[in-house]
């Protein structure tokens, strides 16, 4: 009895706090679930660093099919990527700048790769140990990773990162790199690569960006 008695005087409480205030009488019972769970609903702490990395080489200046460009074609999905997932980014910028002419970079990249040259990369990322994922863009050159990529690769201790390639290219899209990749940073996990035109890249982003977000989704990389 005494109980029914409580119960009644509760719900008519109740009653009067719903007519007098109708629109908020929906919140209130959620607001005192809050006050009565607050120590379990203590915000996580704020999360001040991206635990990916996306780490590019690209270069600005004279290429295939494009004209001369103040920003390269790598560099320009890089940044798009950067903004869609939220990671930090990490440039690999060569200690000797590659000419802004082709011709010249080629002839130098062709050098480069048959005498396997590890070019110098002028600094270093930070919190290398904080990442657990790494998105590494480049472009293609010579049928495979410039040989400044694998300055980088062979640098760092990939075990256990995740890493998902991404290239512009002329042409030859992925040109086998993901394996080139998971045979230089065995340690890593490298996903599947996603090819991009460069000049689609450079010219026409818009044609291109649907390719790109379907990437990320699928790895769930998007933020
Ligand atoms: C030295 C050099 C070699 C290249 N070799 C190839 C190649 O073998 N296959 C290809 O499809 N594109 C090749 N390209 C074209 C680049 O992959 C393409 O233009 C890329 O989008 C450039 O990216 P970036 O502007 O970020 O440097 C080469 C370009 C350069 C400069």
């Amino acid at each position: 009895m005494k109980k029914t008695g409580i119960l009644l005087a509760a719900m008519a409480l109740l009653l009067g706090g719903c007519a007098a205030k109708e629109e908020t009488a929906v919140q209130e019972p959620a607001e005192a679930v809050q006050e009565t769970n607050e120590p379990e609903q203590t915000p996580e702490p704020a999360v001040t660093e991206s635990k990916t990395l996306l780490i590019y080489f690209s270069r600005a200046g004279e290429n295939w099919e494009v004209g001369v460009v103040e920003k390269g074609n790598t560099r320009i999905a890089a940044e798009y990527i950067a903004e869609a997932t939220g990671a930090d980014v990490y440039e690999i910028i060569p200690a000797v700048p590659y000419p802004s002419d082709y011709m010249e970079t080629v002839a130098l990249a062709e050098e480069e790769k048959s005498a396997g040259a590890r070019p110098e990369i002028a600094s270093a990322p930070e919190n290398w140990d904080s990442y657990d994922t790494v998105i590494l863009g480049y472009p293609i050159w010579h049928g495979d990773l410039p040989m400044i990529v694998y300055t980088f690769l062979e640098s760092y201790d990939f075990t256990g990162k995740t890493v998902y390639p991404f290239n512009t290219h002329g042409g030859s899209g992925l040109a086998g790199t993901p394996d080139k990749i998971r045979n230089t940073i065995p340690a890593a996990d490298v996903k599947d690569g996603l090819a991009l035109t460069g000049k689609i890249v450079q010219n026409d982003f818009a044609q291109i960006q649907g390719d790109i977000d379907a990437w990320l989704q699928k790895n769930n990389l998007s933020k």
